[in-house]
């Protein structure tokens, strides 16, 4: 439970519309792939629309799948997202800077499929097994010669629509029948002899234009004027000078592991990334506390007067833990950048649908503390 001994705050339930779904009304850039932990579009479009002001620079240090800056670009709003994951940079750089229209971005698309058709055959051996497993051999083989062309820094957008569709059990997909969010074989649900069919060839080509016509589907043009992606620590950040709001949500404390849950997806983007191991759950806390300090020194420095922070914070409950994460936020603010107060504390339950893993003890209750510059 987050503390109660702090003087003059509102503490309010989240409004009961933030529980209904929005994927059949969101903006369709929104889906362009998964990714674990990430907020409701909806209630970040509300966040924005009740703290920020068209032309404001909205900051997000902690982007992930970009949802936040997405809709602040939507709104007129001058997006900065940043974070450490090189597939957050690719997921928020492919949707605050996707192609005009939807013809552009399918011509986009046949140029980057026809100059992967024409690289040499890749060498399957050198793959390593655990990637090998995922896919038919050709299958494999067109993903690597696509993957080596939207490797390219400008091709975010089409690198972006080819994960998306990289794994899943559904013919739409790339993969032998496995699961969507989190990259595991689900070949004994679907053993081999029993579902041939899902275990053969899949075109890239039809299965990749497939999905960037669904991009299209309910598309809105976000502001791209000023836009900044970086793929950066929250210590390293260079932030802007001054900005007008924070809007971000911190990883959540041991509760998700974001390297290993979006491991093939990142193979895809750079094989040669070592693969992040990070389970020792007090350097974790360690690592949330000092990238904590660090941002609340950078709000110090540049969030403007009147100007707010808003933080998505997920319950922690993890017995090795002796403060809850909100708890660890609002004592880091209060020592680092006391011009900045905590206003509101809003708590909103996460429902078992919308949880990553349905049997885990870990994220329950978001809490939102929303700080203002005095
Ligand atoms: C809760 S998620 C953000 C989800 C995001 N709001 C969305 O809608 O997708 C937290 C993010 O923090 C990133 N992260 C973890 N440690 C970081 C650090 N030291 N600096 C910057 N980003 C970090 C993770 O890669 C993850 O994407």
């Amino acid at each position: 439970m987050i503390r109660q001994d702090q003087d003059n705050v509102s503490r309010q339930r989240a409004p009961k519309r933030w529980r209904q779904s929005c994927v059949h009304n969101e903006c369709s850039l929104h889906q362009l792939a998964p990714y674990i932990g990430k907020i409701k579009s909806s209630i970040a479009r509300e966040l924005i629309a009740t703290y920020s002001k068209p032309g404001d620079l909205v900051v997000d240090p902690f982007a992930g799948a970009g949802t936040i800056p997405l809709e602040a670009a939507i709104q007129g709003r001058i997006a900065f997202a940043a974070d450490i994951s090189p597939y957050a940079r690719v997921l928020s750089q492919a949707k605050l800077s996707p192609p005009v229209a939807l013809e552009t971005a399918l011509q986009n698309a046949e140029d980057a499929l026809a100059e992967a058709q024409i690289l040499p055959l890749p060498d399957l051996t050198s793959i390593p097994r655990w990637v090998r497993c995922f896919f038919h051999p050709r299958t494999l083989s067109e993903s690597l010669q696509f993957a080596s062309v939207v490797r390219r820094v400008g091709n975010e957008f089409l690198m972006a629509c080819f994960l998306g569709i990289l794994h899943h059990q559904r013919p739409g997909f790339l993969s032998f029948p496995s699961s969507h969010l989190v990259p595991y074989l689900r070949d004994k649900k679907y053993p081999r002899t029993a579902y041939p069919e899902m275990y053969g060839y899949r075109a890239l080509r039809p299965r990749l234009l497939s999905k960037v016509r669904r991009a299209y589907k309910r598309f809105q043009n976000p502001n791209s004027i000023g836009v900044s992606v970086c793929q950066s620590s929250v210590e390293t950040l260079n932030f802007p000078s001054r900005f007008d709001a924070v809007i971000t949500s911190p990883p959540y404390m041991n509760a998700l592991d974001y390297a290993r849950d979006n491991r093939l997806r990142l193979w895809f983007i750079d094989p040669t990334l070592a693969e992040p191991v990070e389970n020792d759950v007090s350097r974790r806390r360690q690592a949330f506390v000092d990238a904590m300090i660090s941002l609340a020194k950078r709000l110090r420095d540049g969030l403007k007067r009147r100007g707010y922070c808003i933080f998505v914070v997920g319950e922690e409950v993890h017995r090795s833990f002796n403060a809850h994460p909100a708890d660890v936020i609002i004592s880091i603010m209060n020592d680092q950048s006391r011009c900045i107060r905590l206003m509101k504390v809003l708590t909103d339950s996460i429902p078992d649908v919308r949880r990553t893993r349905r049997e885990c003890q870990g994220v329950k209750t978001e809490y939102f503390l929303i700080f203002q510059r005095s």
